[in-house]
């Protein structure tokens, strides 16, 4: 093992969100940590409304104007929150890259798509049109894009879902971002091209060496791409660790709860259990772990006072209050 420390090219430290509304202020993330080394690639899982996109909008720079940013995200030694407009489209076009669950909102439908992906090469590697456009073919030949040449000259909706989300995981690749954050990307295809796109980012990770956030509320879908993953609950993180540790030795009831969630091909799906009941209102969060209510394992003291995050095995992580080895009754 080499004796030199690995260097993080995201370290997150204490990042919270809070929004402002009419009622008062909602906390959509609740003092995040993570770091995420180059090459590597950490899964945000977590149901709707647990602030996996507020976390990425945050390191984005696309919180919504309500929001207000507290904590560090450093990038490359950078802290990135709260930089000037101008410094972030540097990082957003040239280093960090995001693709979102519908492709339609980031592409132009009047433009061709050749022409949009060229307009990032001309526009940001001052390339000539022609270099532009053989480096475009290119970058959808890695994404395996059949007939590339051919579809440079097709409009977005000409495509299927997939192949519109292998445009942009194309486009986001363009300018070779160190860090690609991905919110939902697969969540509105189906099964199979799904498993397609999942298997081309993992290809990906592998050739261009970049990190990626894969952000999703199917834990099916980090199984096997992450290296780390994140539960989140609440804005807060309920279990961190590898995704062996999550798949294999979860420990928290939350987590235990979405791997049981998880479609499998073997299974009946009338097998499937979710989790019942609904993840808390941000705005009238009740003392305690915020995931008490639907705990079929939670006691007094769950509802009293939120579980400090411990690491409890090297690497792992968790916030609750059941010991390891259940509660002794
Ligand atoms: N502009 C906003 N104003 C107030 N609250 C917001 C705003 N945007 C998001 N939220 C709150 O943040 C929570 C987390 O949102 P989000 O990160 O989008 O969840 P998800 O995990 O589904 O991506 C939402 O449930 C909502 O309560
Ligand atoms: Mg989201």
């Amino acid at each position: 093992m080499s004796v030199l420390q690995t260097k993080h090219l995201l370290e997150v430290r204490n990042l919270r969100v809070n929004f402002r509304t009419p009622d008062g202020f909602v906390t959509a993330v609740n003092d995040l940590n993570f770091t995420l080394a180059q090459g590597e690639t950490l899964g945000i899982v977590g149901e709707s409304g647990s602030g996996k996109s507020q976390t990425a909008f945050a390191l984005m720079g696309l919180l919504a104007g309500n929001g207000v940013i507290e904590g560090e995200a450093r990038f490359n030694e950078q802290n990135i929150l709260n930089l000037n407009e101008k410094a972030m489209n540097r990082i957003r076009s040239k280093e960090i890259a995001m693709i979102f669950q519908d492709p339609m909102t980031s592409l132009n439908p009047y433009m061709k798509v050749g022409k949009q992906l060229m307009e990032v090469l001309t526009l940001h590697k001052g390339m000539s049109k022609a270099e532009a456009f053989e480096a475009s073919v290119k970058m959808l030949d890695a994404v395996k894009m059949p007939e590339a040449r051919k579809r440079m000259k097709m409009y977005p909706h000409e495509f299927s879902g997939g192949m519109r989300q292998r445009v942009m995981i194309a486009m986001a690749l363009l300018c070779q971002p160190k860090l690609l954050i991905a919110d939902e990307p697969t969540t509105a295809l189906d099964v199979t091209v799904q498993a397609q796109i999942l298997t081309l980012l993992n290809e990906l990770k592998d050739d261009f060496n970049t990190s990626i956030i894969m952000i999703t509320h199917d834990l099916g879908v980090v199984a096997g791409l992450c290296d780390k993953v994140l539960v989140m609950y609440a804005g807060q993180t309920m279990e961190y660790g590898t995704a062996e540790d999550i798949f294999y030795r979860p420990t928290h009831p939350y987590t235990q709860g979405l791997l049981n969630a998880i479609p499998r091909l073997d299974a009946d799906d009338d097998m499937l259990s979710t989790i019942p009941g609904n993840p808390p209102d941000l705005l009238h969060l009740p003392p305690g772990c915020p995931f008490h209510a639907r705990c079929e394992f939670a006691k007094e003291r769950c509802l009293e006072r939120m579980p400090t995050l411990q690491e409890f095995a090297p690497g792992q992580l968790r916030a609750c209050h059941k010991p390891l080895d259940g509660w002794v009754t």
